[in-house]
């Protein structure tokens, strides 16, 4: 009789947590919905500018569509209008999305991934509207123009210039890269030319190779020489040292290195996953609220700011929110390809992780997120741009984690043991 009641009152416990977990989900998605209302309103006056933060008296500040983020607002109203059914997100998806339409033949930078299959293609996943399949296959065909058979790797940026002056070097690739790798797998599995997929196979070797440190830790920039393909430099675009791990970089990694597993099932890449997930979680186990250092050896012995980098100049350890967001949201996915142990480690630390995101000094009326959702993210410290404000592709990523829990408890897969 003690036994059963036992259990009775375990099992009361474990719907009770779930009940609980499932309102903190629609709450956020509520307050989503909410201040994205107001976004799209505020984002309508600018005549077809993307939102990307705020400034301090909280108005919008938006971009043209050439830069990376422009994906982002887009494809959060997408994954809003799949979480309410609201259909004045549909329209405003539609009508956001389809303004990017010309970045189809865009060859400028590696950023096609962000800009077109955050919109596009939840476009076609929510819709099945061949017209988004035909742009995205399209922008893959774009981005594999930066791929060099030399290298091995599609090319970031045109050219990158050290912060302690060093070099200019023209072929470098950052880990974020991983990122648009999305694009060439769905290019080849909606085409049947599996070509887009050798390319992307081939960037995410190398990557393994030249940016991920024995322990599991990342370099942000590895630079290629472009005739001969050897590696000339690594270095940091937007962490505080050429040897530090910036921590946004290390979320791109965990989130593509997962991303490329489930579309390969290559064990490499998920041995990579999770040596990079286990580093990230180490580290911010190490600071008493988990939501990570903008770089995990800031201000740290051993770690030099080139001597152009406004890192030299900055004392404050500010944390960078978005690469709690898009963390949590890698953890969620991977938790699907780890045993057991390790895949309740990181069910429970992306929920502590948007724990802390959805409350707190990270969502409070105190903090000035404008219409975003998230305060206290990092842009870009060494640049000097966006310290410790909203950031559109925070909120985009913790709408997608928020996504990806609520589909795990619905599973009932957030308790592993
Ligand atoms: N390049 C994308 C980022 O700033 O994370």
């Amino acid at each position: 009789m003690k036994n059963f009641l036992y259990l009775i009152s375990f099992v009361v416990l474990l719907l009770q947590t779930g009940t609980d977990e499932n309102s903190f989900v629609a709450e956020n998605v509520q307050y989503a919905a909410d201040k994205y209302q107001k976004l799209i309103k505020a984002a309508d006056s600018t005549k077809n500018r993307f939102p990307r933060t705020c400034n301090e008296a909280g108005d919008l500040l938006s971009t043209d569509m050439y830069d990376w983020t422009s994906g982002f607002f887009p494809g959060s109203l997408w994954y809003l209008y799949e979480a309410t059914k609201d259909t004045s997100f549909q329209t405003a998806a539609i009508k956001w999305t389809d303004y990017l339409e010309p970045l189809k033949t865009f060859k400028d930078h590696h950023d096609l991934g962000f800009m077109m299959y955050n919109s596009f293609g939840n476009a076609f996943r929510i819709t099945g509207d061949e017209r988004y399949k035909s742009i995205v296959v399209e922008s893959a065909r774009s981005l594999s123009s930066r791929f060099s058979p030399v290298t091995g790797s599609i090319k970031s940026w045109n050219s990158f210039k050290s912060w302690g002056g060093e070099g200019v070097y023209t072929f470098p690739v950052i880990i974020d890269n991983l990122m648009n790798l999305e694009l060439l797998f769905f290019a080849s599995n909606h085409t049947g030319d599996s070509s887009f997929r050798k390319m992307a196979v081939s960037h995410a070797l190398q990557t393994m190779k030249n940016h991920v440190r024995k322990d599991y830790s990342s370099f942000h920039v590895v630079c290629y020489n472009p005739q001969t393909g050897k590696v000339e430099a690594r270095e940091t675009g937007q962490g505080y040292a050429n040897n530090s791990t910036w921590s946004r970089g290390q979320a791109w990694g965990i989130y593509g290195f997962t991303m490329c597993y489930r579309e390969t099932r290559d064990p490499r890449f998920l041995k990579t996953a999770l040596g990079m997930a286990n580093y990230f979680i180490a580290q911010i186990n190490k600071q008493e609220d988990k939501i990570p250092f903008w770089d995990f050896n800031a201000n740290e012995k051993g770690y030099e700011p080139g001597k152009n980098s406004y890192a030299n100049k900055v004392s404050i350890k500010y944390r960078d929110a978005s690469a709690a967001a898009i963390a949590a949201s890698a953890l969620l996915e991977l938790s699907r390809f780890a045993d057991k142990k390790q895949a309740a480690l990181y069910v429970e630390n992306a929920k502590e992780l948007l724990h802390l995101l959805s409350g707190g000094i990270y969502r409070s009326d105190d903090v000035k997120t404008g219409n975003f959702l998230l305060g206290k993210s990092v842009g870009s410290i060494p640049h000097k741009v966006e310290i410790n404000v909203p950031l559109v592709y925070a909120d985009y990523y913790f709408i997608e984690a928020m996504m990806r829990y609520q589909t795990l408890l619905k599973e009932n897969k957030t308790n592993p043991d």
